[in-house]
């Protein structure tokens, strides 16, 4: 199952990516995940990215599509993806559908969750991650049993450095501008389905689910 998630900023696609983890046994593959690592890491690629992450715009689209072609080739994904945070521009799309088919694979299905803008900003504004393994959570919605400390690895959560309120602005502005005609791109291709990306996480999640091609 191939599979990708989208939706502007903060519309609980990195969540919902782990529970379809959980539930499918396939990879998630993030390219925010793998950018900012490259970014902590102090890489040639984290230093390119770093500063436009940080002012909440998009990194050009051949270092996206080219960490994308090196992702797919390997093993874990030859039974299925799920793509969280690319496609973003339809140049990437484009990319990714002749990547596909030189592989001879399509993508089965993209889950387009939607979240009122309001909605968007306070998940984001509430949200603490990870570092270390890439956790997420709430301070309200999803708080961790101890406050500050991943519950999975016990590491210290931090605030992302672009989820301050004025890098979010910038980021639902290139979601809008750049990433929402995807909607239609995949739409024309008969593989979209939205999902409503408002309540609780289960919730959501159970959406998706029923989203699904047949198994
Ligand atoms: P990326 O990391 O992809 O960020 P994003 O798309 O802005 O998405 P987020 O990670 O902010 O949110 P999410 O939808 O995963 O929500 P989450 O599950 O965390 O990209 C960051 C940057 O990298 C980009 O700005 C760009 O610079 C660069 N980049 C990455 N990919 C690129 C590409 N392809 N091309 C070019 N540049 C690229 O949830 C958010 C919060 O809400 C959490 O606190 C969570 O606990 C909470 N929450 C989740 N679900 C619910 C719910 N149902 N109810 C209540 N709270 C909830």
């Amino acid at each position: 199952m191939n599979l990708i998630l989208l939706g502007p900023p903060g519309a609980g696609k990195g969540t919902q990516a782990k529970k379809l983890v959980a539930e499918l046994g396939i990879p998630q593959i993030s390219t925010g995940d793998i950018l900012r690592e490259a970014a902590r890491g102090g890489t040639e690629l984290g230093l390119k990215a770093k500063p436009l992450m940080d002012s909440g715009k998009l990194v050009p689209d051949d270092i996206v599509i080219g960490i994308i072609a090196e992702r797919l080739k390997a093993p874990d994904s030859s039974k299925g993806f799920i793509l969280d945070g690319f496609p973003r521009t339809v140049p990437q799309a484009e990319a990714l559908e002749a990547m596909l088919r030189a592989m001879g694979k399509a993508i089965d299905r993209v889950l387009s969750i939607e979240v009122p803008e309001q909605a968007v900003v306070e998940r984001i504004s509430g949200r603490r991650s990870c570092p270390r393994d890439g956790s997420v959570f709430h301070v309200l919605a999803q708080p961790p049993k101890r406050d500050g400390i991943c519950d999975a690895c016990g590491g210290p959560l931090i605030q992302r450095d672009d989820d301050r309120a004025e890098k979010v602005v910038e980021r639902n502005k290139q979601y809008r501008e750049k990433t929402s005609p995807l909607i239609a791109f995949y739409s024309q291709r008969g593989v979209l389905k939205a999902v409503a990306g408002e309540g609780t996480t289960e919730g959501v999640h159970a959406s998706i689910l029923e989203a699904l091609p047949q198994r």
